[in-house]
């Protein structure tokens, strides 16, 4: 098993105040910076693009997973590229092509993830598994912050898990939505290490105290006993 880390998604942070927010979640101990890209379109919620991206580069050496929630998105991976994302996650959903759409994040120099909605099959995604080095379970349905973990996404974490096994591959598994202090030790004992959090973070304005303290019960949880879902 990977040891687990916390993901700070900068969706609910201060947009006025980025760089302080991500400076006070990697205090806390969140380990990559994940940022939610939303195009209207896709989901229906607008976010930042490439030049947000490009400043939050200068404020922060931690690498930065771009989660994109946008149609057509082969035709922005150059620009994140070159903002200086580290990881890109396209949506199942969103990709014509998904195949192409992976080698063109790799091709870019950047780390491919896939990302699937919740009412996406994990075995959908057993062809292209050998390539990417994330997979994104979303625990909501993408869009907003702050909302409810849907609890059927832990038998779709335990069947990754089991896939990864089986097929004897590397790729990490990422949660993404309602991740918090009811819900993270039934995430991590289901099989997933690279935990996104965004309410449970910057919700209250105590980014460094309340990443601590939700990374500490993940690790808790990931001392136990895994659990059967
Ligand atoms: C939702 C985004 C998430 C969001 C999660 O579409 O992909 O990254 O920030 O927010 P919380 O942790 O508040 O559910
Ligand atoms: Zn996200």
């Amino acid at each position: 098993m990977h040891p687990v880390e916390l993901l700070p998604s900068i969706l609910s942070a201060d947009f006025a105040h980025l760089a302080d927010e991500v400076a006070r979640a990697e205090r806390g101990g969140g380990t990559t910076i994940h940022v939610d890209i939303m195009d209207g379109h896709f989901v229906p919620n607008i976010t930042i693009g490439p030049p947000v991206v490009k400043s939050l580069r200068k404020a922060t050496s931690l690498p930065l997973d771009c989660h994109l929630m946008i149609e057509n998105p082969n035709d922005f991976i150059p620009a994140f590229a070159d903002a200086g994302a580290n990881w890109v996650s396209v949506h199942y959903e969103a990709c014509t092509h998904l195949h192409r759409s992976l080698e063109l994040i790799i091709h870019h120099g950047m780390k491919p993830g896939v990302v699937i909605n919740p009412a996406t099959r994990v075995d959908l995604l057993i062809d292209i598994l050998p390539m990417v080095h994330h997979v994104l379970v979303m625990s909501v349905n993408p869009g907003f912050g702050g909302q409810e973990f849907i609890p059927f996404s832990l038998k779709k974490i335990a069947r990754l898990a089991e896939l990864r096994q089986e097929l004897g591959l590397t790729f990490k598994i990422e949660v993404d939505g309602g991740v918090a202090h009811d819900t993270v030790a039934q995430v991590v004992q289901a099989g997933a290490e690279l935990l996104v959090a965004g309410n449970a973070v910057f919700g209250a304005g105590h980014a460094e105290h309340d990443a601590r303290s939700l990374l500490d019960a993940a690790r808790e949880a990931a001392r136990t006993n895994p659990a059967v879902f």
